[in-house]
């Protein structure tokens, strides 16, 4: 199946793409004359020498030299389907986004991938995996550009390049290629406290997911849904497999990625192929919109921190079917450009600084990636609403504007008949207001606490999955050079949990440290150390 096609304005119509690049019954050039041999070059004479003047030649190879594109500067190996979003109603209340209406069936494509390999990378390594998804709404496109885990390294988008620069491999030797155990990564995250929660995420079995149809998905931040009286609730997006959660272990994944470093990609395309469709519940946690914006103590800006389903149970709003592999890689999961900017009405964004950061991001990346500004006409990026925009030129413009005046009011294109504005059904960002402050490079102290949940974590797991805790820090730890990273590493751990760093110390051959006031001081939240007293399963 080849993506359809739109005109430049946004109607579908309806002629598969590829069909363009590939039609009539002759080879061609690029300009549709016809080649008698495309298979010798022109010479003086069978022996050559080649004469400058094969212009079919110097097409076919030019072109040849530019078929790559940057890789993307984070997750860039990940692989894709085609599918179909069924909103259930349930979200109505909340929400007045048309997808998520009652039997609406919205097209989707999403995007599976790990985060710090190349595209080149085994798929079965440890590290989290991207989970996108762009629904084609009918009201434009919205984009989930989510993980499989529900929180992230830093609290603040500024610290991005830097965290990326210590997960990916070492600048001088350019290894390793895809995991968390070296050097830099283990010095950042132990540097940098608040990223605790997400390398015990890591380090347990969701690290190491058996295949991408068994992976959750999360929004991770918190969301603002507004419904169509204008009331607001916070909300944070999970997706639920419904072929449950499972992983590999870790020697089953070094040796998959051994022997089949295309685990995943072949598990997802050979399923769909085969009609086994992999199915995914979407559904929220919702929290009143308070002017703090905290929950029971936790702080819902904090992208470090979850709200336990036990405080707030996840609410199923709809059902995500993946039925359609892509027919060209490139076209569609290499080309395909999700962006948290890409909302519909209905769906806003909070103040969480990590997400404000990536609002700037990944449209700065993708100009550079797809070659400048217009590659939201690429067939899978294309929105399947009409597209009316003022935009204009630019490189690799494929449609062709009408008119003169693209300005508004304008007194020449037929009086501007475009229509904008409040009635329009147009997205109107939440009227939220801003908090009155000085202007500050600071954190919340609302941010501080960076143990209680790598705790709660660990104590809701059970011996064997403590087991796969434990055995992962072990072998990550080992691979580090520098011993003082290794302790700054059991310092974190005794911070969460002697026993957990007792045994990791064991693993290391060393001694295991005391925690630290320092490290311990600020006060969880009494929702979340009632939790704990309830978590602890042996
Ligand atoms: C790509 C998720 C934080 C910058 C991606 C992708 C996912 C993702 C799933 C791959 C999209 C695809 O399949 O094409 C997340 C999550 C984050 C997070 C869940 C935190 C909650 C950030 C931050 C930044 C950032 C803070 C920068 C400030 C990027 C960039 C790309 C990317 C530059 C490559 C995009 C492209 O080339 O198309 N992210 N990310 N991300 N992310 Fe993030």
């Amino acid at each position: 199946r080849g993506p359809d096609t739109y005109s430049p304005t946004g109607q579908k119509t309806g002629a598969p793409q590829d069909k363009v690049a590939q039609a009539g019954e002759y080879l061609t050039t690029a300009q549709g004359a016809r080649l008698y041999d495309t298979d010798h070059s022109l010479k003086a004479g069978p022996r050559g020498p080649v004469l400058l003047q094969d212009h079919h030649l110097r097409e076919k190879i030019t072109h040849f030299d530019h078929e790559r594109i940057p890789e993307r500067v984070v997750h860039a190996r990940g692989a894709a389907a085609h599918g179909v979003f069924q909103g259930y109603g349930t979200a109505e209340g909340i929400s007045k986004a048309a997808f998520l209406g009652k039997d609406v069936e919205t097209p989707v494509f999403v995007r599976f991938s790990t985060v710090l390999g190349s595209r080149g990378s085994a798929d079965t390594v440890r590290d989290t995996r991207g989970f996108a998804t762009k629904f084609y709404t009918s009201e434009g496109v919205f984009d989930l550009v989510g993980n499989n885990i529900p929180v992230f390294f830093i609290q603040d988008a500024i610290k991005f390049p830097d965290v990326i620069h210590a997960g990916k491999p070492h600048p001088d030797r350019e290894i390793p290629q895809a995991q968390s155990a070296h050097d830099t990564f283990w010095d950042f995250v132990t540097l940098h406290t608040e990223a605790t929660h997400h390398t015990m995420w890591n380090m347990s079995d969701r690290g190491i997911p058996r295949s991408y149809r068994m992976m959750e998905g999360f929004g991770v931040h918190t969301f603002r849904l507004v419904n169509a009286e204008g009331a607001t609730t916070l909300v944070k997006f999970h997706w639920k497999p419904k072929l449950g959660v499972h992983s590999l272990v870790w020697e089953e994944a070094q040796i998959t990625a051994g022997m089949d470093p295309d685990f995943h990609r072949r598990d997802l395309a050979d399923a769909i192929e085969a009609g086994a469709y992999p199915q995914w519940e979407l559904g929220v946690q919702t929290f009143p919109d308070t002017d703090d914006q905290m929950f029971q103590g936790i702080d819902l800006l904090d992208p470090t921190k979850i709200v336990p389903e036990e405080l707030a149970p996840v609410q199923p709003v709809g059902l995500l079917t993946l039925n359609a592999n892509p027919s060209n890689f490139f076209a569609e999961t290499e080309q395909v450009a999700f962006h948290v900017g890409h909302l519909v009405p209905g769906i806003d964004v909070t103040n969480d600084p990590l997400l404000q950061g990536r609002l700037f991001s990944y449209l700065d990346t993708q100009i550079t990636r797809l070659g400048g500004p217009n590659f939201g006409q690429l067939p899978i990026n294309r929105t399947h609403a009409p597209v009316n925009d003022m935009l204009r030129d630019g490189m690799h413009q494929t449609a062709v504007h009408r008119g003169v005046a693209p300005y508004r009011p304008n007194s020449l294109d037929g009086g501007c008949p475009f229509l904008a504005g409040a009635d329009t059904g147009a997205y109107i960002e939440v009227p939220a207001d801003v908090p009155a402050g000085r202007k500050v490079r600071d954190a919340a102290a609302s941010f501080d606490d960076h143990f209680t949940q790598p705790r709660l974590f660990w104590l809701s797991m059970t011996p064997t999955e403590r087991e796969h805790i434990v055995s992962a820090y072990t072998f990550e730890l080992n691979k580090c050079y520098e011993q003082a990273i290794k302790e700054r590493a059991l310092l974190v751990l005794a911070n969460i949990d002697a026993d957990l760093c007792a045994q990791v110390a064991a693993g290391l051959g060393l001694p295991a440290p005391e925690p630290t006031a320092a490290l311990t001081d600020p006060q969880p939240s009494p929702a979340l150390s009632q939790l704990g007293d309830s978590w602890p399963l042996d």
